[in-house]
């Protein structure tokens, strides 16, 4: 008799992300407890299988290591069809391959709903910040916050070192477990618990990280006064401390305040 301690489990996890952040040298690290610096670029797509036992259950994970390149594509999309778990990774000393994922997440949501059948999907995603061994330019709450508002897990890790892989793959099969033990859904408690929107977050990053207060209000240098109040009163009702749990909503607010008076001011001489 097969008792609920002897399940086998399978699951398909494929990983995504810019070449070169380290996709490969994670999953070496992982099964074969190693790395290799020389970088060797994944030709289509890398295949392997790994055993493990975890709560009683044997776990044959079914990996597929994708290229980060675009010439791939073709060769990537056959791939999403019955995926349970995705590692989306980008290197935190690179920042471009930070704002790439924006770009993988629409190629990976475009696969998906392709091969879903209309089924909703319940596939897990773990963004993954690799290479913090190395100088970093992209700060770890930022990237934290990207995934988060997105409702996905963040972890930061190092193929180079070690550090963080054993915790993220631990934390992946556990999840895909809990997903198995929950009828094939993703129990809540496995959600990011987040009070805020992508839209707040954006609003916060677009008024710390620009100079130009028109800018910071997302408007043009032709716009009028009445444009600069309408824009003011949309971020003021997005932002306000009392009401806004994203972080950095209070220093943003100060910005859209001194932005608004400046702006007004032009207008009015
Ligand atoms: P593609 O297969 O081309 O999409 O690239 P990939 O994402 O699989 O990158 P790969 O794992 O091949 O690693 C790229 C380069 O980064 C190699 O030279 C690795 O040695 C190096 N590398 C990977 N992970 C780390 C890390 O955590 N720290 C440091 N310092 N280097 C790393
Ligand atoms: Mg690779």
């Amino acid at each position: 008799m097969t008792t609920k301690s002897d399940q086998l489990l399978r699951f398909k996890v494929i990983s995504l992300g810019n070449v070169n952040v380290g996709k490969s040298c994670l999953i070496k690290r992982y099964c074969e407890k190693r790395f290799v610096p020389k970088y060797m670029a994944t030709i289509g797509i890398d295949y392997g299988v790994t055993r493990m036992r975890i709560r009683n259950y044997d776990i044959r994970m079914n990996i597929f290591d994708f290229s980060g390149h675009p010439l791939f594509y073709e060769v990537r999309n056959e791939f999403y069809r019955d995926v349970q778990a995705i590692l989306l990774v980008f290197d935190v000393s690179n920042r471009r391959s930070f704002e790439s994922l924006e770009s993988w997440l629409t190629e990976m949501k475009k696969e998906l709903s392709l091969h879903s059948n209309g089924h909703k999907s319940s596939v897990i995603v773990f963004v993954i910040g690799n290479k913090n061994d190395l100088k970093r330019m992209v700060e770890e709450n930022e990237a934290k916050l990207w995934a988060n508002v997105r409702g996905y897990q963040y972890f930061e890790t190092s193929a180079a070192t070690g550090a963080g892989v054993q915790e993220m793959f631990d934390n992946l099969f556990s999840v895909l477990i809990d997903i198995n033990e929950n009828g094939g859904v993703l129990p809540d408690t496995t959600l990011p618990n987040v009070n805020f929107t992508i839209e707040q977050v954006e609003a916060i990053n677009r008024l710390r990280n620009n100079k130009d207060n028109f800018e910071r209000l997302g408007l043009k240098h032709s716009c009028t006064k009445e444009d600069v109040l309408a824009a003011y009163k949309r971020l003021a009702k997005l932002l306000h401390p009392d009401k806004s749990e994203a972080p950095g909503s209070e220093d943003a607010f100060k910005l859209l305040l001194n932005a608004k008076t400046e702006l007004l001011n032009r207008f009015d001489k």
